[in-house]
């Protein structure tokens, strides 16, 4: 098939004089970012300093100028790391030294968007909110670094419609500040709820809504990392399989499968779908809190989340960064496994109960609430928790008796209080 013709065709020719060392070094940066050509590399560096020049505001020195190092003082030091009171921008953009921080794990907050009506104009209100922080991840990330950013997806108020804004974010990080997309992961919470109610258990017309997105970013697309660090065991199968041995054949999708699949390489490579439950409600934490009165922190990550990106994408020693550090379970996890840390929160409150992870040590809670006090700070040790997913469409249903809802969940179902049944209503606005 032809290839079809571009609207606005790149055949104008530009010649640069460049000395041979010039081209060799600006070629390898160019491979370095992942530009397929030095075309690409130019534009991009042009894009950019347009950009700096008709946006000042997003400009290094000005962001440097409005978001000063007093903003944010040291609230607690451990032994490996910091937790930092303030505002992150001001340790993004003067505090933290330039291309000294290995990993950026976080999650910002994304409330910001549910109190507004996040429609697309929220989205890039977001983006806009999020831009200095995108700047100073930039400044501050080793070139060989990764930036990782869990982040949940939000519904639009009073329809059964889904919010963009967490892929606005991803783009603009790609396209506006350079960042390459490793590779997208999502973390699977087993013990969600089956929220909004309104639109799973009421009106019946979406599912239950358990995955965060995890956004695994660098600034160039060879971020050292290993997935040899974060094997998951093998499957009974794959157990069998390594003990009685395997025939290479083909499979059925024409993919040739060696006799090396065979091969123990001491467990599996996991899948970008982080299974983990948040349930933890009576930790060491929790408690800490209740007894001393702060505010238990309403958004926080299990730590094997943070654990497997530390593990995959730092050595030991290593900086590790986590901007909205909340109750600061980014920084215990470095601290177990060897990581330097700092940890940036606004809210004090939060950090006073963070505090709990620290004193009088390093003590972690695996999903059974056992409780493991640090080794020596080498290891998170936790007993591995499986989870399994029932396959959909594998209870019989009469689809005669379950008609479609045919107008998509608009109007509101009615429950008869005798038999306990639904039946449509008249419509009422949703929300
Ligand atoms: C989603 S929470 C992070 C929770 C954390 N991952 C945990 O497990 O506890 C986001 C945090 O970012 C903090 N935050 C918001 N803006 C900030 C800023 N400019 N600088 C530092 N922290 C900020 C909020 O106070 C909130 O605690």
């Amino acid at each position: 098939m032809p290839r079809p013709r571009a609207e606005n065709p790149r055949n104008a020719f530009a010649s640069v004089r460049l000395t041979a060392e010039e081209r060799a070094e600006m070629e390898m940066a160019a491979e370095r970012l992942g530009f397929g050509s030095l075309s690409e590399y130019l534009r991009h560096l042009h894009a950019r300093a347009k950009a700096d020049a008709v946006e000042p505001e997003s400009n290094g020195h000005a962001l440097a100028r409005t978001y000063p190092a007093s903003g944010i003082r040291t609230f607690h030091k451990s032994r490996l790391g910091r937790m930092l009171c303030g505002d992150a921008r001001c340790h993004l953009m003067n505090g933290a030294a330039e291309q000294s921080v290995d990993l950026i794990m976080t999650s910002p907050p994304f409330g910001l968007v549910r109190k507004k009506t996040y429609g697309n104009e929220d989205a890039h209100r977001y983006c806009d909110w999020f831009r200095p922080f995108a700047e100073g991840f930039r400044r501050v990330l080793k070139a060989g670094g990764s930036l990782v950013i869990d982040i949940g997806g939000a519904w639009k108020p009073g329809t059964p419609t889904r919010s963009l804004y967490h892929f606005e974010l991803l783009l603009m990080l790609c396209e506006d500040y350079g960042f390459h997309l490793c590779q997208e992961h999502y973390w699977w919470n087993p013990s969600k709820l089956p929220t909004p109610a309104e639109w799973v258990n009421v009106r019946r017309v979406r599912v239950k809504d358990a995955v965060n997105c995890v956004w695994w970013l660098s600034p160039t697309p060879w971020p050292k990392a290993s997935n040899r660090r974060v094997l998951a065991p093998y499957s009974a199968s794959m157990r069998d399989l390594l003990k009685h041995g395997y025939k290479a054949r083909l499979r059925p999708s024409g993919h040739q499968i060696s006799d090396k699949f065979g091969k123990d390489n001491g467990g599996s490579v996991p899948p970008n779908l982080l299974a983990v439950a948040n349930t933890e409600s009576n930790g060491r934490y929790q408690d800490y809190c209740r007894r001393n009165g702060y505010p238990i922190h309403p958004a926080r990550f299990p730590e094997e989340v943070p654990e497997y990106f530390i593990r995959m994408l730092t050595d030991p020693g290593d900086l590790v960064l986590d901007p909205f550090a909340g109750s600061c379970v980014t920084g215990a996890v470095a601290e177990q496994l060897g990581r330097r840390w700092t940890c940036c929160e606004l809210d004090e409150e939060f950090l006073k109960g963070a505090m709990a992870r620290f004193v009088p040590a390093v003590q972690v809670h695996n999903q059974s609430g056992d409780l493991f006090p640090a080794a020596g700070g080498s290891a998170l040790r936790k007993k591995a928790v499986t989870y399994s997913i029932n396959p959909p469409c594998s209870v019989a249903v009469s689809e005669g008796d379950v008609p479609l809802i045919e107008d998509g969940g608009l109007t509101r179902p009615r429950v008869s209080a005798k038999r306990k049944t639904v039946k449509q209503a008249p419509r009422v606005a949703a929300g």
